[in-house]
């Protein structure tokens, strides 16, 4: 089944019921307060994956983002829409530089080209792992051979 169509929506800092209506029901495994989504959200970072089901507007995905170091903070997919596609393709239109993600959800990042950067680390309460885009590694291999040296900010 196609992943169903969806529309971004960029939420306002005071926006916190909307996206904790969509972390509570996706059982989020990281409490996030309203200053994280404020933060993010005063940046443009607070995005909402909305579905349209006739004339109704349903929210389907809710994501945070650090636009200044692209890297994307949460991101949680309503159980109702999940396994159809929705979480890869809200990924894909994100695009983030960098991923800081639960431990559990490595593999799913590793099987949308994003490639653990450095050890896992402990959060507040739960493993974390910081994973980047894999054709940045690309990059700064080819910057690397460009200066003829190991690159200053080649990644491990
Ligand atoms: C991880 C998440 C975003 C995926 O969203 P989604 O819309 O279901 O994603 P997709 O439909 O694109 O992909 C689903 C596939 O990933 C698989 N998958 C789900 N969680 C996975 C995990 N932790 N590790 C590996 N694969 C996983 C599913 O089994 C499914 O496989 P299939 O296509 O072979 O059936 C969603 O499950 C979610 O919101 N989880 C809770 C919050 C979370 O962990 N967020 C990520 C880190 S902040």
């Amino acid at each position: 089944m196609p992943p169903p169509n969806f529309t971004i929506e960029i939420g306002a800092p005071q926006a916190y019921a909307r996206a904790k209506s969509l972390l509570n029901a996706g059982r989020h495994p990281v409490f996030i307060g309203p200053n994280m989504v404020a933060r993010s959200a005063r940046q443009g970072g607070l995005l909402f994956a909305v579905v349209r089901r006739g004339q109704i507007p349903r929210d389907a995905a809710v994501a945070l983002v650090n636009v200044r170091t692209s890297t994307l903070l949460v991101l949680n997919v309503h159980p109702h829409f999940r396994g159809a596609g929705l979480g890869s393709k809200f990924l894909e239109f994100l695009r983030p530089n960098f991923a800081r993600v639960l431990a559990t959800t490595v593999p799913w990042f590793q099987q949308r080209d994003y490639a653990p950067l450095g050890e896992p680390r402990m959060g507040r309460s739960l493993l974390t792992q910081v994973m980047v885009r894999q054709e940045l590694l690309g990059l700064a291999g080819r910057m690397a051979q460009h200066f003829g040296e190991t690159c200053p900010c080649a990644l491990p």
